[in-house]
């Protein structure tokens, strides 16, 4: 199918929930820290209260304007409630904004704060119920291998008949699609192409009948969202690439070519086992092209320095909490 997509005049994406706290670092200019936006939306005086908080996970506000039109969607939630509660309203969000929710896939630290997601957008704008967009495979539960062999199981994830109870609208697809007027782009399946990028050693899920766990290292529900930025080229958010940030990459280049990629952001899930892919990872990415690059969550702190010794500072701004990016 060919995707279909929009040529916007600008993006600009919020960090809402993410693994760490940056309020300090200095930033180029297209980005802005988080301590200007809890200013401008009533913070009198700096103090704890008014701060955001990190936790494991990933939530990104996205909004796409094309002359006087714009549209936002939610990609992720992060991994629960209160996350999303604290940090949203010192951060301005204005939930009757968000037209769609957008899950990557289906892991506790990307939609266990979906209630709370779901549940604000209602109450601001209580005519609709908000589109949450899902994969059918995210909703089996999912469980780790611990290096002692031990089994660690993995939160289930809110199930649509939850999320439609608290007033989505689940719609649920394998497919590629364009949302919001085809302002945005979310991928199928992503395919596997690299040898390097083997997904999640270990990895499992509950098998169809219940009764047992079976290997799932692809975790194939993933999807990536992607905008045309005129005069820029595709940017591209990628929740946790547990596909591989390369295997990201070349089907947004394969989708949308010969538009450029522009820009990354997201988790490259390129910490603990995949530490080892870092080089490969890297030397790859250089034949994108990419303007900038914002590694975030699961990125790890060895390849967000690896990536910005590969290509430095003006291209690589690490994510943190409150960040706002303007592309
Ligand atoms: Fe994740």
């Amino acid at each position: 199918m060919e995707p279909t997509l929009r040529t916007v005049d600008r993006v600009e994406f919020l960090v809402l929930v993410d693994n760490c706290l940056d309020s300090l670092s200095s930033v180029p200019k297209h980005v802005s820290l988080e301590w200007p936006r809890l200013m401008r939306h009533g913070m009198k005086e700096l103090s704890g209260e008014w701060q955001c908080c990190a936790n494991h996970g990933l939530s990104l506000l996205i909004t796409a304007r094309l002359a006087d039109v714009e549209h936002t969607i939610m990609f992720d939630a992060g991994p629960e409630n209160y996350t999303l509660e604290r940090n949203a309203p010192r951060l301005g969000v204005d939930f009757a904004t968000i037209d769609g929710i957008v899950l990557s896939h289906g892991h506790w630290d990307h939609a266990g704060g979906l209630p709370a997601a779901v549940r604000l957008a209602g109450a601001a704008n209580a005519k609709r119920s908000v589109p949450v967009f899902v994969h059918p495979e995210m909703f089996r539960q999912r469980a780790m291998t611990l290096a002692s062999g031990a089994i660690l199981p993995i939160k289930a994830i809110p199930n649509p008949q939850e999320l439609s109870q608290l007033g989505a609208n689940v719609l649920s697809s394998t497919e590629p699609q364009g949302l919001c007027d085809d302002f945005f782009w979310m991928s199928g399946e992503i395919p596997r192409v690299t040898p390097y990028e083997k997904g999640f050693p270990g990895h499992l899920r509950r098998s169809e009948d219940g009764s047992s766990w079976e290997p799932d290292p692809l975790i194939m529900d993933e999807r990536f969202v992607a905008v045309r930025v005129r005069d820029k080229g595709i940017v591209v958010f990628t929740a946790c690439s547990h596909a591989g940030v390369v295997n990201v990459l070349l089907l947004a280049k394969e989708s949308f070519s010969p538009t450029r990629l522009y820009a990354v952001a997201g988790g490259f899930h390129l910490s603990a086992a995949n530490e080892k892919i870092i080089p490969e990872t890297i030397r790859d990415l250089r034949s994108f092209g990419l303007s900038v690059i914002a590694p975030g969550h699961c990125t790890g702190w060895r390849a967000t320095h690896a990536l910005v010794d590969a290509f430095g500072e003006s291209v690589v701004t690490p994510s943190a909490v409150g960040k706002t990016y303007s592309l």
